[in-house]
């Protein structure tokens, strides 16, 4: 799958921005994507401070290449607006994307598009660089979210919020990410789904959100795999105990990648010496055509991405 703005995205990991140990121990963890968190992670009183500590952060950290993203409030708090003045005029350059949270409309989207539009302008940053990544996290996000998709060209994933859905439909358990006891088959199966055909209809990357039992990395590893076999992108780490297994779960096994690069070469051979005549091919026991070569690709850039 290529996007218009394609990172890797297999480990993202949620680092508090009001806690100084932990801005400067994520620096060093193997990670694809940091999020430093004026949201949830950061309480009411704490924000104001944490503003100016992500600023900091990300003008004076050694991030290593890893995709840089700061997690705003949603707006319907006061937040927001400062969030993102205060962040991008303070570290714009030292930015990738800008996350907000609890989307619910196009509309939402767009406001931050508009005002990341002046401050770039401002500032004097290239216009339209920073991205943008959407959490959905509610029941009107959801049947929202193919506008929301739309809604600009900076956007550049769409992310699933677990926790806040799973309050906002009233599921009947506590416990994030795991099956709600009494229901027979995948309870997040529907969403997940909604958010990848949204994501991908606009050519868009999607992201699976936490997994809160932070010591369980069994079951972390059994709810990334769903997501990761679905086509998701990647999924979100709170604890350096789940990155090994993110990194490995949303990348192609060896043989699959193997097997990928083999699909593409033979394709490529049998096609250019029939001089664009042959559209399928043998190998081995299976036929290869077009839409081989397609999904073999998607295989393949997933396993070079992860440096395979
Ligand atoms: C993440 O923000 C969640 O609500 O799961
Ligand atoms: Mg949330």
């Amino acid at each position: 799958m290529t996007t218009a703005r394609f990172r890797p995205r297999r480990s993202c990991l949620a680092v508090p921005g009001s806690n100084p140990r932990f801005l400067e121990k994520a620096q060093g963890l193997p990670v694809d994507q940091v999020f430093l968190d004026l949201e949830d992670a950061c309480a009411p009183l704490a924000k104001e401070s944490a503003r100016q500590a992500v600023v900091e952060a990300l003008n004076e950290g050694d991030w290593g290449g890893k995709t840089r993203v700061v997690r705003v409030n949603d707006w319907t708090t006061h937040w927001t607006y400062r969030d993102v003045i205060t962040v991008v005029e303070g570290a714009g350059a030292g930015l990738d994307c800008l996350m907000l949270p609890k989307v619910q409309d196009a509309q939402q989207v767009l406001a931050l598009d508009m005002l990341l539009t002046q401050i770039e302008k401002t500032m004097g940053f290239e216009v339209g660089r920073i991205g943008i990544e959407a959490q959905i996290e509610d029941a009107r996000g959801l049947v929202n979210v193919d506008a929301i998709a739309a809604a600009s060209p900076r956007l550049e994933t769409i992310v699933f919020g677990p926790a806040d859905f799973m309050a906002s439909i009233a599921m009947k358990t506590l416990v994030v990410g795991q099956q709600p006891p009494g229901y027979p088959a995948d309870a997040y199966h529907y969403v997940l789904m909604r958010i990848l055909m949204a994501a991908r209809a606009h050519g868009l990357q999607a992201v699976d959100g936490p997994y809160l039992q932070i010591r369980d990395t069994d079951g972390f590893r059994e709810v990334a795999g769903r997501s990761a076999a679905l086509g998701f992108d990647g999924k979100w780490v709170l604890h350096p105990g789940q990155i090994e297994a993110a990194n490995d779960i949303y990348s192609p096994g060896q043989e699959d990648y193997d097997r990928a690069e083999l699909i593409l070469d033979a394709y490529a051979h049998v096609t250019s010496r029939a001089g664009g005549a042959r559209g399928a091919a043998m190998l081995g026991d299976e036929m290869i055509d077009e839409a081989s070569r397609k999904m073999a690709l998607v295989i393949a850039g997933k396993g070079r991405a992860a440096g395979m």
